[in-house]
Formats: structure tokens, sequence, C-alpha cells
């Protein structure tokens, strides 16, 4: 499969048709429960927890797609990075991106330093940072690139080459925001990918999903054994979903993209935008390392609009963006990063992390890009 191009990897991978009917889609195996052959043998499957049809054929499509050893698909996103922190013990440090998606910051903050593992912000941004930041009891280096909803990049490769060579840590990048389409982390010498794969590799908005892709026989063991003993696997429709917005991803992408470099050159002239964070623009600060580190840049893009009354009107009198957290679907969505993604962080960390209360995030979705601009131009008059 994997001699195979992008676009025909994200149709065919794990997608093959079902060898007792020939049904060209994937079948729904919706059976909790499977008939063992004898007394310790069956036919590849026992019980759905452990293992399903419907979910295998996801987790191969992931694992292909991002040139992994094995895909694991876990309820949420949330649930993807809570079995990845399973992997680590009491008195493990965890470095983690500054700029991270809230709910990690939450999950991390409220629930993981409560088992004793001691969780640490950087900015990942700087590598000088990430290497000063490293003790001797440094498992793992978290890194989201680009980050939410500021759009800084890590430098996957070199904090990557740093964690190496100090041996024992490990270096997870959250892709969602790239997709497997734009970035593949395991080639730039990460260890682990996760997703919340409710958002690019889903695509249509009608399901929550996460999954992780190990790179050794060793993260695949660990994850088989979080999915089977924490049970926080994605039930086969939600896999059947994610496989079938995967058919169309490359797709998707290549508009997404489109649009997402429209919508960023328009807002860049824009008198009443103080601020655009895209990294397709030139004007961003990590333009080389996003050319260089990506293979697109994306239709994530946040701005300032001065204040959060600004924001208020300009969300109200949007007509095709949606006023709705989320990204990565066929919609554009607006939403107001310090009262949606962002509640659950301090206003003085918000400040700290330069979430301001004017930020606007976009999800740039695959309309008609001048359409897109024109409810931009209306919405922009508002205030
Ligand atoms: C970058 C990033 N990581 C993780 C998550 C969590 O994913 P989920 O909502 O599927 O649990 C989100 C959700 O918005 C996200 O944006």
């Amino acid at each position: 499969m994997s001699e195979y191009k992008y676009a025909t990897l994200a149709v065919h991978a794990g997608q093959h048709p079902d060898p007792l009917t020939g049904s060209v889609n994937v079948p729904l195996y919706l059976s909790s429960t499977f008939e063992l052959t004898g007394i310790g043998t069956d036919r590849g499957w026992d019980y759905s927890r452990a293992g399903n049809p419907t979910r295998d054929r996801l987790e191969f499509a992931l694992a292909k797609l991002e040139g992994g050893h094995s895909g694991h698909a876990f309820t949420s996103g949330m649930a993807a990075i809570s079995a990845l922190v399973a992997m680590l013990k009491a008195g493990d440090h965890l470095i983690c991106s500054k700029d991270v998606y809230g709910g990690t910051a939450r999950l991390f903050n409220q629930i993981v330093s409560g088992y004793g593992i001691e969780v640490e912000y950087v900015d990942t941004s700087d590598t000088a940072s990430v290497e000063k930041a490293i003790k001797p009891n440094t498992k793992m280096i978290h890194v989201e690139t680009p980050s939410n909803p500021r759009m800084v990049l890590s430098d996957i490769a070199a904090i990557a080459k740093l964690a190496h060579a100090r041996g024992g840590i490990e270096v997870s990048v959250d892709n969602t925001f790239m997709s497997p389409c734009l970035q593949s982390p395991l080639a730039l010498g990460a260890d682990i990918v996760m997703h919340s794969t409710t958002k690019y590799l889903n695509g249509h908005s009608d399901g929550i999903g996460g999954a992780l892709i190990g790179s050794t026989e060793e993260h695949k063991q660990r994850f088989l054994l979080v999915q089977k003993a924490a049970g926080g696997i994605l039930s086969p429709f939600e896999c059947f979903l994610v496989l079938r917005g995967i058919k169309t991803m490359p797709l998707r992408i290549r508009q997404h993209e489109e649009n997402g470099r429209a919508v960023a050159e328009y807002l860049s002239q824009h008198k009443k935008v103080l601020k655009i964070n895209y990294p397709g623009l030139k004007s961003h600060p990590q333009y080389e390392l996003a050319a260089r580190q990506q293979k697109g840049f994306g239709s994530m893009l946040s701005m300032d609009l001065g204040s959060q009354e600004n924001c208020a009107k300009f969300l109200a009198a949007l007509k095709i963006f949606l006023n709705a957290e989320s990204l990565g679907g066929v919609e554009s969505l607006a939403s107001h990063s310090a009262t949606t993604t962002h509640a659950s962080v301090s206003a003085e960390e918000r400040a700290q992390m330069g979430i301001t209360e004017g930020m606007i995030r976009l999800s740039v979705g695959i309309e008609d890009k001048e359409d897109l601009i024109a409810d931009l131009d209306q919405a922009l008059a508002a205030f």
C-alpha cells in the first residue's frame, strides 16, 4: 500500500472491499462480542473493546496515512491524549507546548498532575527553551504545532533530535491542525502522532473521535493495552464516519488550503484587523519553518479585532461563517478564543499566552472563497 501516492492511500488504505460480500464500503460490525472457535481460539476478534473489525480498518488507514507502525482510535481527541499520558508514571516529567489547546491544559493541570506527573509548559517554538527544560526525569515532550489559537510553530525535527540525543524521551505531536495530509511528524523524527479525528480526518463535523499513531511495536502493545484496560475506544459507527471522511480528505484539504490562503491575504490588508496569525503569510515570523516542515499552510488562522465588544459585533454579523467552536469541517467557523477553546484557562494565563480578548479564530471551510471574503468584509463593517 505505501508505494501509492497520498490521494490513492486515502481512498484505499484499510478500505478494501469486504472479503465476504464484496461491499465496497467497510461494513459496520455492530457486535460487542464474537463467537469463539474453541477454548482460547477465535477468528481474530473476541470482544469489541479489545478489537473490532470496523475499527481495525480505520486504525490501519491511520497508520498508513501517518507512516506509522500502528494506529489506535479513541472516543475523542482528549481520550487519545489521556491514553498517551497513560505511558507515564508518578515522578515523570512531561514537557508540553505552552500555547496548547485549552482542553489539553485542563487535562494536564486538573487530572494528570494529580497522578504525580510533573507537567511543565515550555515555549516549544524556541528549541533552546526545550533543551533547557529537560530534566533527568523528562519522559515526554508533547508538542502542538501549529498551536491553538496563535498558530505558533515548533520545529519537530530539532526537538526530536535533542530529545533522542538525551535518550529515553519521546516526542508526541498533536497534528490536528495540519491533518496527516499537510504534516508528517513521524517522518520528521517524532515518536507518536496524536489527532482529534473530530476535525479534518472526519471533516464533516458529525462525530467526535481521537487517534494515536505510534512508531514502534512497544507503542502498539502499550496503546492496545490502554484501549483494552481503560476502554476509551471509538465506536464502529464513528469509525465508519472517519473512514468515509478520509476518502475525500486530500481533496478537501486542497480547497481548505486555497481558501485559507485567500482569506488570510484579504484579512492581512484590512485596517480593522490589528494582527493576523497565519503561517502561510510571509509576515509570519516562522514562515520559513512552516514552508520547510509542512506540506501546506492549512486553513486555520487567528486575528485580533481589538476588543471582546468588537468580536461580539463581528460574530453576530457573520452570515456564512458560523459562530462555533471546533475546526476542520467543510463549513467555515469563527470563534472567540478567550470564551470558547481557552475558557478553562485563567485570564492571567491567557494574557501570558498572548490570547487577547479581541482574538477570533477562523477555521476556513470549503465554500466559495469569494463568498467567504464577502462575508468577512460585511462583518468587519459591523464595528
Ligand atoms: C489541537 C486540538 N487537540 C485536541 C483537541 C481535542 O479533541 P476532541 O475535541 O476530539 O476531544 C482539540 C479540540 O478542539 C484540538 O483543537
